[in-house]
C-alpha cells in the first residue's frame, strides 16, 4: 500500500478513482478459472502531483515470466527508429548505451546498427533469453544500484541508459536513480520514454491504469524527482505511442547540457491547463465513467440487434477496459491477438478466448478496438473487412464506431 509519495516524500494524497479489485492485465489464463486480482486505485499527490496506484504488486509475482512481447508492428518499428535518431543528436555512435526493461531487444537492436555496443537489463529470464538469441546480450536482473555498479565495473560506464516504458513500472525510484548516478559517464544521458499524464487525462485513456503502471508523470513531476537525485530534465519530446507518451532527457546537474526551451514550455502549460490542481481529475473520472457507461451501452445494444463483437488485440489495457466496463463473452465472442504467447489463452477477468487472427472463420460485425494505440494502421491494414461491411468500436476519448461510410457514434 503506497502511503509516502515516491517522488517527493509528501503523503497527503486525493483520490482519483477506485475500479475495485481486478485481476493482473497480462495474466492471460490457460484455462478460465479462478484467478488472483487486487484493488485498483488511482490517487494523485498533492505536493507533486504524481498520480499512483494505491497498490504495489510483488514485481516478483509480474516480471520474472512476462508475456508481454514488445510489438513488431510498423508503428513501433517506426518508433525506436526515431529513438534511436533522437539520442544519436547527443551521443556519439560507439559509447555504450544500456536499456533498462529491454524486453526482447529490438530497440538495442536498432541501437546496434547505428554502431553502439549495447546491454540489456530485464528481469523477464524468458526474454532476455530471446534477446540473447538475436544477438543482444541482456542481464536477465532487475536494474537498480548492485547491478548498476556491477555493470560499470565490467562494461565501462555508460553513455546513455534508456528506459522505455519501465519508468513507470518502478516502485523504488530511488535506488534506480541511484544505480543510474552509478552508471553514466559524466556528460552521459539518461532517457527515459513514459506515457504522458497530460495524455491520458486529455484522452481518457483509463485503460491505460493497470497495476504494472504504478505511476503516471506530469513533466513538472519528473523534473522535481531528478533535481532530488542529482539530474537535470534536458529535455523533452511528445511521441503518439502508447496513446501519447513523452522522451524525457535527463543529466547530471552539474553536467555541460543545457535543457531545451520544450522542458520549460510544457511545465508551463500543466500549470495553466489545471494539472496541479485536484478539479483536473475530479474531471478525469467523471468523463471515465461515462466513457465506459457509454461503451457498455453501445456494444449491448449491438449484441441484442444480434451483431456479433469481437475484441482486435488482447492488449494489457483490453484487460482493464473489459473488466471495468463489465464486458465479458456475453458481448465479445473472441479476441484476436498476433502474439503466439497469448493465442490459445485467455483474458484476464473476463476469460474471453483468444485466437490468432488468421484462425477467424467467419468475421465478426464489430471488432472492439483493445488496441487503439494502433488505431491508425489496424484501420488502413484491415481496409478490406471494413469494404466487406465490418466495423471498429473505438472505445476512447468517447466510443465512435469506424465503418466504410466514416466515423459514427
Ligand atoms: P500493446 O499496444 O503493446 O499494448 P498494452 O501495453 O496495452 O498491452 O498491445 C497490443 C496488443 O495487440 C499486442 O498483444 C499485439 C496485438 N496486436 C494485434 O493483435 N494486431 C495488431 O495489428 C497490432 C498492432 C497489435
Ligand atoms: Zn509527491
Amino acid at each position: 500500500m503506497v502511503t509516502t509519495c515516491r517522488v517527493c516524500g509528501a503523503s497527503s494524497w486525493q483520490n482519483v478513482i477506485s475500479f475495485g479489485d481486478v485481476p493482473l492485465a497480462n495474466a492471460f489464463l490457460d484455462q478460465p478459472g479462478p484467478e488472483g486480482a487486487y484493488p485498483l486505485e488511482l490517487i494523485s499527490c498533492r505536493e507533486c502531483r504524481l498520480l499512483s496506484l494505491t497498490a504495489v504488486v510483488d514485481p516478483r509475482v509480474l516480471y520474472r515470466t512476462y508475456s508481454y512481447v514488445t510489438s513488431e508492428s510498423e508503428t513501433m518499428t517506426r518508433h525506436m527508429q526515431e529513438v534511436v535518431r533522437l539520442c544519436a543528436e547527443r551521443v556519439d555512435s560507439g559509447r555504450l548505451v544500456v536499456e533498462v526493461g529491454s524486453n526482447t531487444g529490438n530497440q538495442l537492436q536498432l541501437f546496434q546498427a547505428a554502431g553502439h555496443p549495447v546491454l540489456g537489463v530485464d528481469p523477464a529470464r524468458n526474454l532476455a533469453a530471446i534477446a540473447a538469441e538475436r544477438g543482444v546480450p541482456t542481464l536477465a536482473e532487475y536494474f537498480g544500484s548492485d547491478i548498476a555498479g556491477a555493470i560499470a565495473a565490467v562494461h565501462g560506464r555508460a553513455s546513455l541508459i534508456l528506459g522505455r516504458h519501465v519508468f513507470a513500472h518502478i516502485d523504488d525510484l530511488t535506488d534506480v536513480l541511484a544505480g543510474v548516478q552509478a552508471l553514466l559517464t559524466d556528460d552521459g544521458l539518461f532517457a527515459i520514454e513514459v506515457p504522458y499524464a497530460v495524455d491520458m487525462v486529455n484522452t481518457v485513456a483509463f485503460d491505460t491504469i493497470y497495476h504494472e503502471h504504478l505511476s503516471y508523470f506530469l513533466i513538472s513531476t519528473l523534473d522535481r524527482l531528478f533535481t532530488r537525485h542529482g539530474l537535470r530534465t534536458v529535455d523533452v519530446r511528445r511521441l503518439a505511442v502508447h496513446g501519447g507518451s513523452v522522451l524525457v532527457t535527463a543529466a547530471r546537474s552539474d553536467s555541460r547540457w543545457e535543457a531545451s526551451e520544450r522542458v520549460g514550455e510544457l511545465i508551463a502549460a500543466e500549470k495553466d491547463q489545471g494539472f496541479l490542481t485536484d478539479d483536473r481529475y475530479e474531471q478525469f473520472a467523471a468523463r471515465v465513467r461515462t466513457t465506459c457507461t457509454e461503451l457498455t451501452e453501445l456494444v449491448r445494444k449491438e449484441v441484442a440487434d444480434g451483431k456479433r463483437v469481437a475484441g482486435y488485440g488482447a492488449s494489457a489495457k483490453g484487460t482493464t477496459l473489459l473488466n471495468i466496463c463489465g464486458l465479458t463473452r456475453a458481448e465479445v465472442e473472441f479476441c484476436t491477438d498476433t502474439t503466439p504467447q497469448k493465442q490459445g489463452r485467455f483474458t484476464p477477468g473476463t476469460h474471453i478466448p483468444i485466437v490468432a487472427p488468421e484462425d477467424v472463420e467467419e468475421q465478426p460485425d464489430l471488432r472492439l478496438m483493445l488496441a487503439w494505440n494502433y488505431a491508425e494502421e489496424i484501420l488502413r491494414r484491415e481496409a478490406a473487412y471494413l469494404d466487406a461491411g465490418g466495423g471498429f468500436i473505438i472505445p476512447v476519448p468517447e466510443p465512435v464506431v469506424h465503418t466504410r461510410q466514416g466515423v459514427g457514434r
